[in-house]
Protein backbone atom coordinates (compact mmCIF):
# COMPACT_ATOMS: atom_id res chain seq x y z
CA UNK A 1 0.00 0.00 0.00
CA UNK A 2 0.84 3.65 -0.78
CA UNK A 3 2.48 5.29 1.81
CA UNK A 4 0.52 8.81 2.20
CA UNK A 5 3.33 10.52 4.25
CA UNK A 6 5.73 10.21 1.38
CA UNK A 7 5.60 11.80 -1.95
CA UNK A 8 1.97 13.46 -1.49
CA UNK A 9 0.82 14.34 -4.93
CA UNK A 10 -1.69 17.21 -4.94
CA UNK A 11 -3.16 16.18 -8.01
CA UNK A 12 -3.91 12.82 -7.34
CA UNK A 13 -5.77 11.21 -4.97
CA UNK A 14 -3.93 9.13 -2.13
CA UNK A 15 -4.14 5.32 -2.18
CA UNK A 16 -5.34 4.35 0.76
CA UNK A 17 -8.59 3.34 1.23
CA UNK A 18 -10.75 6.76 2.43
CA UNK A 19 -7.75 8.68 3.07
CA UNK A 20 -8.80 11.82 1.12
CA UNK A 21 -5.95 13.90 -0.76
CA UNK A 22 -5.81 17.65 -0.24
CA UNK A 23 -7.38 17.64 -3.83
CA UNK A 24 -10.62 16.19 -2.65
CA UNK A 25 -10.70 18.80 0.44
CA UNK A 26 -10.47 21.95 -1.17
CA UNK A 27 -12.92 20.37 -3.87
CA UNK A 28 -15.24 19.18 -1.05
CA UNK A 29 -15.10 22.80 1.15
CA UNK A 30 -14.97 24.88 -2.68
CA UNK A 31 -18.25 23.10 -2.82
CA UNK A 32 -19.67 23.62 0.48
CA UNK A 33 -18.28 27.59 0.23
CA UNK A 34 -20.37 27.76 -3.40
CA UNK A 35 -23.73 25.80 -1.67
CA UNK A 36 -26.87 26.56 0.12
CA UNK A 37 -26.57 27.91 3.36
CA UNK A 38 -29.83 26.15 4.13
CA UNK A 39 -30.25 28.37 7.21
CA UNK A 40 -33.49 29.96 7.86
CA UNK A 41 -33.11 33.48 8.14
CA UNK A 42 -36.40 34.23 6.59
CA UNK A 43 -38.15 33.32 10.11
CA UNK A 44 -36.50 35.64 12.27
CA UNK A 45 -34.56 35.54 15.51
CA UNK A 46 -36.38 35.45 19.09
CA UNK A 47 -35.12 34.10 22.20
CA UNK A 48 -36.82 33.88 25.43
CA UNK A 49 -34.99 36.11 28.39
CA UNK A 50 -34.13 32.73 29.92
CA UNK A 51 -32.32 32.13 26.76
CA UNK A 52 -30.36 35.25 26.22
CA UNK A 53 -29.44 35.14 29.46
CA UNK A 54 -27.85 31.62 29.15
CA UNK A 55 -26.68 31.78 25.77
CA UNK A 56 -25.53 35.18 24.87
CA UNK A 57 -21.98 35.86 26.37
CA UNK A 58 -21.21 31.91 25.41
CA UNK A 59 -22.36 32.34 21.53
CA UNK A 60 -20.38 35.83 21.57
CA UNK A 61 -17.17 33.46 22.25
CA UNK A 62 -17.69 30.94 19.75
CA UNK A 63 -18.26 33.27 17.52
CA UNK A 64 -14.61 35.45 18.53
CA UNK A 65 -13.07 31.55 17.99
CA UNK A 66 -14.85 30.76 14.51
CA UNK A 67 -13.72 34.24 12.81
CA UNK A 68 -9.74 33.21 13.42
CA UNK A 69 -7.45 34.71 10.13
CA UNK A 70 -5.54 31.51 10.57
CA UNK A 71 -2.67 33.54 9.38
CA UNK A 72 0.12 31.00 11.41
CA UNK A 73 -1.69 28.08 10.35
CA UNK A 74 -1.42 28.97 6.74
CA UNK A 75 2.29 29.87 7.08
CA UNK A 76 2.65 26.08 8.54
CA UNK A 77 0.95 24.70 6.10
CA UNK A 78 2.66 26.26 3.31
CA UNK A 79 6.51 25.31 4.79
CA UNK A 80 4.67 21.88 5.20
CA UNK A 81 3.46 22.17 1.12
CA UNK A 82 6.92 23.00 0.36
CA UNK A 83 8.45 20.39 2.33
CA UNK A 84 6.04 17.63 1.36
CA UNK A 85 5.38 18.76 -2.68
CA UNK A 86 1.46 18.74 -1.26
CA UNK A 87 0.20 21.73 -3.07
CA UNK A 88 -3.08 21.41 -2.92
CA UNK A 89 -3.15 21.41 0.96
CA UNK A 90 -2.61 25.32 1.38
CA UNK A 91 -5.65 25.26 -0.82
CA UNK A 92 -7.51 23.07 0.47
CA UNK A 93 -6.86 24.37 4.05
CA UNK A 94 -7.12 28.22 3.14
CA UNK A 95 -11.00 27.16 1.71
CA UNK A 96 -11.51 25.36 5.42
CA UNK A 97 -10.75 28.69 7.24
CA UNK A 98 -12.79 30.56 4.88
CA UNK A 99 -15.65 28.01 6.22
CA UNK A 100 -14.96 28.81 9.71
CA UNK A 101 -15.52 32.38 9.31
CA UNK A 102 -18.18 32.08 7.42
CA UNK A 103 -19.94 30.23 10.48
CA UNK A 104 -18.65 33.59 12.09
CA UNK A 105 -20.40 35.95 9.80
CA UNK A 106 -23.40 33.72 10.21
CA UNK A 107 -23.32 33.35 14.29
CA UNK A 108 -22.75 37.31 13.57
CA UNK A 109 -25.99 37.90 11.69
CA UNK A 110 -27.68 35.66 14.96
CA UNK A 111 -26.32 38.05 17.76
CA UNK A 112 -27.61 41.36 15.65
CA UNK A 113 -30.45 39.48 14.91
CA UNK A 114 -31.19 39.40 18.62
CA UNK A 115 -29.86 42.88 19.51
CA UNK A 116 -26.57 41.76 20.75
CA UNK A 117 -22.85 42.65 19.82
CA UNK A 118 -20.05 40.69 18.66
CA UNK A 119 -17.01 40.56 21.61
CA UNK A 120 -13.16 41.83 20.65
CA UNK A 121 -11.63 39.88 23.47
CA UNK A 122 -11.51 36.03 25.56
CA UNK A 123 -8.68 35.17 27.49
CA UNK A 124 -9.95 31.72 26.03
CA UNK A 125 -9.42 32.13 22.83
CA UNK A 126 -5.66 34.23 23.27
CA UNK A 127 -4.16 31.59 24.93
CA UNK A 128 -5.16 28.87 21.80
CA UNK A 129 -4.41 31.85 19.42
CA UNK A 130 -0.78 32.19 21.10
CA UNK A 131 -0.20 29.25 21.53
CA UNK A 132 -0.61 27.91 18.28
CA UNK A 133 1.63 30.92 16.74
CA UNK A 134 4.23 29.06 18.51
CA UNK A 135 3.57 25.78 17.85
CA UNK A 136 4.66 23.64 14.06
CA UNK A 137 1.84 22.73 11.91
CA UNK A 138 1.18 19.22 14.06
CA UNK A 139 0.58 21.15 17.64
CA UNK A 140 -1.22 23.72 15.58
CA UNK A 141 -3.84 21.32 14.12
CA UNK A 142 -3.79 19.22 17.28
CA UNK A 143 -5.28 22.36 19.31
CA UNK A 144 -7.01 23.58 16.73
CA UNK A 145 -8.74 19.72 16.14
CA UNK A 146 -9.37 20.03 20.28
CA UNK A 147 -11.23 23.13 19.80
CA UNK A 148 -13.32 21.62 16.58
CA UNK A 149 -13.91 18.50 19.23
CA UNK A 150 -15.22 20.68 21.79
CA UNK A 151 -17.67 22.70 19.11
CA UNK A 152 -18.92 19.49 17.88
CA UNK A 153 -20.75 19.06 21.07
CA UNK A 154 -21.31 22.30 22.24
CA UNK A 155 -23.54 23.45 18.75
CA UNK A 156 -25.46 20.27 19.87
CA UNK A 157 -25.84 20.97 23.08
CA UNK A 158 -26.57 24.70 21.66
CA UNK A 159 -29.24 23.47 19.43
CA UNK A 160 -30.44 21.82 22.42
CA UNK A 161 -31.16 24.42 24.47
CA UNK A 162 -33.10 26.67 22.76
CA UNK A 163 -36.50 26.78 21.34
CA UNK A 164 -35.23 29.47 18.63
CA UNK A 165 -35.82 27.37 15.18
CA UNK A 166 -33.12 29.91 13.53
CA UNK A 167 -30.61 29.17 16.16
CA UNK A 168 -31.18 25.47 15.50
CA UNK A 169 -31.27 25.52 11.96
CA UNK A 170 -27.53 27.23 12.47
CA UNK A 171 -26.34 25.32 14.66
CA UNK A 172 -27.35 22.00 12.52
CA UNK A 173 -25.63 23.79 9.69
CA UNK A 174 -22.50 24.42 11.87
CA UNK A 175 -22.54 21.00 13.17
CA UNK A 176 -22.55 19.30 9.50
CA UNK A 177 -19.26 21.38 8.57
CA UNK A 178 -18.08 20.38 11.28
CA UNK A 179 -18.26 16.40 11.08
CA UNK A 180 -16.06 17.05 7.93
CA UNK A 181 -13.77 19.68 9.55
CA UNK A 182 -12.60 16.58 12.24
CA UNK A 183 -12.23 14.34 9.66
CA UNK A 184 -10.05 16.55 7.57
CA UNK A 185 -7.96 17.66 10.75
CA UNK A 186 -7.64 14.10 12.09
CA UNK A 187 -6.17 12.48 8.50
CA UNK A 188 -4.23 15.60 8.50
CA UNK A 189 -2.74 14.52 11.70
CA UNK A 190 -2.42 10.78 10.69
CA UNK A 191 -0.29 11.79 7.84
CA UNK A 192 1.94 13.94 9.66
CA UNK A 193 2.43 11.35 12.33
CA UNK A 194 2.42 7.71 9.82
CA UNK A 195 5.77 6.61 10.42
CA UNK A 196 5.69 7.10 13.90
CA UNK A 197 6.12 4.17 16.36
CA UNK A 198 3.20 2.53 18.26
CA UNK A 199 4.16 4.26 21.14
CA UNK A 200 4.69 7.54 20.17
CA UNK A 201 1.07 7.65 18.74
CA UNK A 202 -0.10 6.29 21.77
CA UNK A 203 1.69 9.11 23.55
CA UNK A 204 0.27 11.81 21.43
CA UNK A 205 -3.13 10.43 21.85
CA UNK A 206 -2.54 10.75 25.84
CA UNK A 207 -1.24 13.95 25.27
CA UNK A 208 -4.10 15.29 23.23
CA UNK A 209 -6.44 13.64 25.91
CA UNK A 210 -5.49 16.18 28.28
CA UNK A 211 -5.09 18.37 25.98
CA UNK A 212 -9.42 18.14 25.69
CA UNK A 213 -10.01 17.93 29.39
CA UNK A 214 -8.23 20.69 30.26
CA UNK A 215 -9.61 22.61 27.76
CA UNK A 216 -13.59 21.39 29.17
CA UNK A 217 -12.25 23.02 32.66
CA UNK A 218 -10.99 26.02 30.87
CA UNK A 219 -14.37 26.76 28.96
CA UNK A 220 -16.83 24.88 31.60
CA UNK A 221 -17.37 28.19 34.03
CA UNK A 222 -18.68 30.58 30.93
CA UNK A 223 -20.29 28.14 28.90
CA UNK A 224 -21.76 25.40 31.40
CA UNK A 225 -25.02 27.15 31.35
CA UNK A 226 -25.42 26.30 27.74
CA UNK A 227 -24.21 22.55 28.09
CA UNK A 228 -26.89 22.45 31.09
CA UNK A 229 -29.53 23.91 29.25
CA UNK A 230 -28.83 21.24 26.68
CA UNK A 231 -29.22 18.59 29.02
CA UNK A 232 -25.47 17.73 29.36
CA UNK A 233 -23.70 18.38 32.78
CA UNK A 234 -19.45 18.53 32.85
CA UNK A 235 -19.30 14.31 33.22
CA UNK A 236 -21.59 14.17 30.31
CA UNK A 237 -19.94 16.63 28.31
CA UNK A 238 -16.50 15.09 29.13
CA UNK A 239 -17.90 11.43 27.60
CA UNK A 240 -19.31 13.03 24.34
CA UNK A 241 -16.56 14.99 23.73
CA UNK A 242 -13.52 11.84 24.43
CA UNK A 243 -16.03 10.15 22.33
CA UNK A 244 -16.02 12.43 19.45
CA UNK A 245 -12.13 12.41 19.79
CA UNK A 246 -12.13 8.34 19.68
CA UNK A 247 -14.05 9.27 16.20
CA UNK A 248 -11.25 11.52 15.10
CA UNK A 249 -8.21 9.25 16.24
CA UNK A 250 -9.91 6.61 13.98
CA UNK A 251 -9.63 8.89 11.25
CA UNK A 252 -5.99 9.72 11.84
CA UNK A 253 -4.87 6.11 12.73
CA UNK A 254 -3.16 4.37 10.21
CA UNK A 255 -3.92 0.75 11.06
CA UNK A 256 -8.09 1.75 10.35
CA UNK A 257 -6.51 2.21 6.55
CA UNK A 258 -4.59 -0.51 6.42
CA UNK A 259 -6.69 -2.94 7.40
CA UNK A 260 -9.41 -1.24 5.90
CA UNK A 261 -11.85 -0.89 8.20
CA UNK A 262 -12.45 2.61 7.53
CA UNK A 263 -13.14 1.02 3.60
CA UNK A 264 -16.29 2.65 2.36
CA UNK A 265 -17.47 3.20 6.16
CA UNK A 266 -16.99 5.37 9.27
CA UNK A 267 -14.90 4.76 12.49
CA UNK A 268 -16.63 1.90 14.00
CA UNK A 269 -16.32 4.43 17.32
CA UNK A 270 -18.75 6.57 15.74
CA UNK A 271 -22.17 5.26 16.57
CA UNK A 272 -21.16 5.10 20.55
CA UNK A 273 -21.46 9.15 20.58
CA UNK A 274 -24.67 10.36 21.29
CA UNK A 275 -24.39 13.40 19.16
CA UNK A 276 -23.88 12.23 15.67
CA UNK A 277 -25.41 14.45 13.04
CA UNK A 278 -28.16 11.68 12.76
CA UNK A 279 -29.40 11.64 16.28
CA UNK A 280 -29.12 15.38 16.36
CA UNK A 281 -32.58 16.20 15.08
FE1 LIG B 1 -16.66 26.25 12.92
FE1 LIG C 1 -14.51 23.64 12.43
Amino acid sequence: MTDPSRGIQSTEPIVSNEMKSSLFWKKHFKRTRDGDSSITWEIGASLTDDERKAIVASVQEFQMGERSEGKNLMRFAIQHAISSGDTEYPKALRYFIYEENRHASDLQRFLEAIGEKTIRKSWINRIFSKTRRLAGLELSISILVTAEVVATVYYAALAAATDSILLKSLCRKILRDEDWHIQFQFQRLGLLRWNRSKVQNRFAKTLHGVLLFLTLIAIWPKHGRVFRRGGMGFRRLVSETFCELHVGFEWMDRNSYRKGSLHNSLPSTRDRCHLRPETRG
